[in-house]
């Protein structure tokens, strides 16, 4: 599927994006095994968030849904799951491999986590490492990647674990692996990253501390069921925020969106360069702050990105790249190398894709180097990844010509019906087979 965007638009209405993605695969997994029947609204009935979700009931667990975004779990209790027939293939979800296997690694049964081509490419003893130091029996295949092979009936043994990135993912493992675990493990983090699993874990009765930057929980934990509200996802409205601040004109509302102050990178960053972002209605869902967001459009100007805000917005990078090729003046973005290791090395697949649109983008290491200008209109590839594909669909706002993005199948991994609701809001996108 390809997408082609006419050029030229704005961006208005009242929108609201699917469910979001992070908190998506927690509900189920922590619904799973705990104690009874979970109630989720607002799942996103994504690729990823789904492969979670029947990786789970090919491991026994009887989950009703999705149906609108309502899910019902029908929980298994800690020790309730059962040996899957098959080798889980998770697909394109990073998130689901790297929980599942803090999760499965303290479970009396062998199970195999398998996924597609880029997923095989992802590497995963950041995963292993720590695991095999609480007593787990885990092995990737060559080069450290997947597919990751667990052997059951391991005794696991709680640790105090520094992690060498700030990923949420490996804080998340070790958390989970520390479920099944004897006494208290306790991770910290060299920066700040995403906390929906120790949100989402007290919420389903196990306490986590948190104590600066590190958080610890307390093995054999139980947990009991919990109905979640899962917020839009922050990282799916961040295209429109995005497209809204651009397209001269535009002035949109995006509705019911999940504000966890460890997500919120994306705003800091654009209101640094300028953005007009007002936050209405704040309330709470399910442990998780919420509220509507209004952007409208502002001239953006060019800034170097403080680091400390660099996971606050990781997957948001593809388009605040195109956001930095808009503004006036140069954008800098360094202690970004986590990028290289996403659904594709975002860092080179955007540059390529915005230097095919005449925007002078320089890859380094570790982020990029963008001056703002131009964008002509031209064919770019997203490399099946999804984030790549909508970043570039939103270029198309402002582009002297349409521009037409190859390979976005994988938008359904976070973001059904995307180009629907595109064309609601105003771009000019049709999805081509
Ligand atoms: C996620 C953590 C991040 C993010 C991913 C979702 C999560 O990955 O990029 O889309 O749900 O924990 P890393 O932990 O690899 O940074």
């Amino acid at each position: 599927m390809k997408f082609i965007v006419n050029n030229g638009g704005k961006l208005g209405g009242e929108i609201r994006v699917p469910g979001d993605k992070s908190i998506s695969h927690r509900s189920i997994m922590f619904g799973a095994i705990a104690e009874g029947t979970s109630h989720i609204a607002g799942f996103l009935e994504g690729e990823d968030s789904l492969n979670t979700l029947r990786a789970f009931q090919a491991m026994g667990v009887a989950i009703d849904g999705p149906e609108n975004g309502q899910v019902v779990i029908h929980g298994v209790g800690m020790r309730g799951l059962n040996r899957p027939a098959q080798p889980l293939n998770l697909g394109n979800s990073g998130t689901s491999m790297r929980l599942l296997a803090g999760l499965l690694s303290g479970q009396a049964f062998d199970v195999e986590l398998t996924g597609d081509a880029s997923l095989s490419k992802r590497p995963m003893e950041r995963v292993t490492g720590p695991l095999q130091s609480m007593g787990a029996d885990i092995t990737t295949a060559a080069g450290g990647r997947p597919p990751l092979k667990l052997a059951g009936g391991r005794t696991l043994h709680a640790i105090d674990y520094a992690l060498p990135m700030a990923s949420a993912q490996v804080k998340s493992c070790v958390l989970l692996a520390g479920l099944y675990a004897d006494g208290r493990t306790c991770v910290t983090e060299p920066a700040t990253t995403r906390d929906h699993t120790e949100r989402m874990l007290n919420a389903f009765g196990c306490s986590v501390e948190k104590s600066g930057a590190t958080a610890c929980l307390r093995g054999p934990a139980t947990l009991t069921a919990c109905d979640i509200d899962v917020p839009a996802d922050i990282s799916s409205a961040a295209f429109f925020i995005v497209g809204a601040s651009i397209a001269e004109g535009s002035d949109i509302v995006l509705k019911h969106v999940g504000i966890n102050p460890t997500r919120t990178g994306v705003l800091d960053i654009l209101r640094l360069m300028g953005a007009d972002i007002e936050l209405l209605n704040r309330t709470e869902a399910g442990g998780e702050p919420v509220a509507d967001i209004r952007v409208r459009s502002a001239r953006l100007r060019g800034i170097s990105v403080p680091k400390e805000l660099v996971p606050l917005a990781i997957d948001e990078f593809p388009v605040i790249f195109v956001a930095a090729a808009c503004a006036e003046g140069e954008t800098v973005v360094t202690g970004a190398e986590e990028l290289r290791v996403k659904e594709s090395d975002r860092i080179q697949v955007m540059a390529d894709g915005l230097q095919r649109l005449g925007v002078a983008a320089r890859a380094t290491p570790d982020g990029m180097i963008i001056q703002g200008g131009a964008i002509n209109g031209g064919v770019v590839h997203s490399h099946d990844d999804h984030r790549i594909a909508m970043a570039f669909s939103m270029a198309a706002l402002v582009a002297n010509g349409p521009v037409i993005v190859e390979d976005c199948d994988n938008v359904n991994t976070s973001f059904p019906g995307y180009a629907d609701l595109g064309a609601t809001a105003g771009l000019a996108i049709q999805a081509e087979n």
